[in-house]
């Protein structure tokens, strides 16, 4: 018996799942939800003959994605993608997005950005008005982060847009290490007025590699409930 968090990923994996048609190729997103997503994928190639070609976002969905029997190619090798199914962790009204939670959203980027759909599977708990009350995951290269954190923090308090302060996101007693070998600043923003410019202006700025406001990449958006109802937006 899944808990109502549980059972709201699941039953937005298995809606969105409906969107996947035989030989598309498909970017596999990163995180809790989008491992449903994986394991419904795994059980249509495995019981319904559905032939595709997954593109994971991380290493951890490429383990699971062979694991369940998709067949896994590169994204250079696959060069464009039908469609990409992948978590957040906010969406708002525009269906703009807050993602990296869990550390992957380089390549969720790309691979979304490659796309020519972008699907998102969330529980009702990650809409939001406003994104940035979860903090802004940023990608820096390890080289001087010290000092790109400095400029991150001068550049947004000059804007006005930096609530508290930035974290180095860690893991254990060392700094967490990306699938790419770079590190992660969590900036607590609290609230984010223009997400477009707060992207381009971070993502200037020299070792900051990507942040994690997705802004116009997202299509559509299937929202789950804790009691099994699904919501489609798009
Ligand atoms: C991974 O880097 C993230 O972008 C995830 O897609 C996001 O954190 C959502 O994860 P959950 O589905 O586990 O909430």
């Amino acid at each position: 018996e899944l808990s109502p968090i549980d059972k709201a990923k699941f039953v937005a994996a298995k809606k969105a799942a409906e969107y996947v048609e035989d030989g598309m190729r498909v970017g596999l997103g990163t995180g809790s939800t989008a491992a449903w997503l994986v394991r419904c994928l795994g059980e249509m190639v495995r019981d319904e003959g559905l032939r595709i070609k997954g593109v994971p976002t991380s290493t951890r969905t490429a383990e699971l994605a062979r694991e369940v029997g998709i067949e896994v190619i590169s994204l250079d090798s696959a060069k464009w993608l039908d469609l990409t199914i992948d978590g957040a962790d906010e969406f708002d009204g525009n269906m703009n997005l807050i993602k990296g939670g869990g550390g992957a959203l380089l390549q969720e980027k790309i691979v979304a950005t490659a796309s020519d759909q972008m699907v998102v599977i969330a529980d009702i708990g990650k809409e939001v008005e406003t994104l940035g009350a979860f903090p802004l995951p940023v990608e820096v290269i390890p080289f001087g982060w010290q000092t790109t954190q400095a400029l991150i923090e001068e550049t947004l308090v000059s804007m006005d847009v930096l609530g508290r302060t930035s974290t180095l996101r860690m893991n254990g007693q060392s700094p967490f290490v990306t699938d790419e070998g770079n590190h992660i600043l969590d900036l607590h923003l609290n609230r984010i007025g223009d997400a477009r410019q707060l992207s381009m202006v971070l993502n200037q700025m020299p070792g900051v590699v990507e942040n994690g406001l997705f802004v116009d990449i997202c299509d559509v958006v299937v929202i789950g409930y804790g009691d099994g109802r699904v919501e489609v937006r798009d």
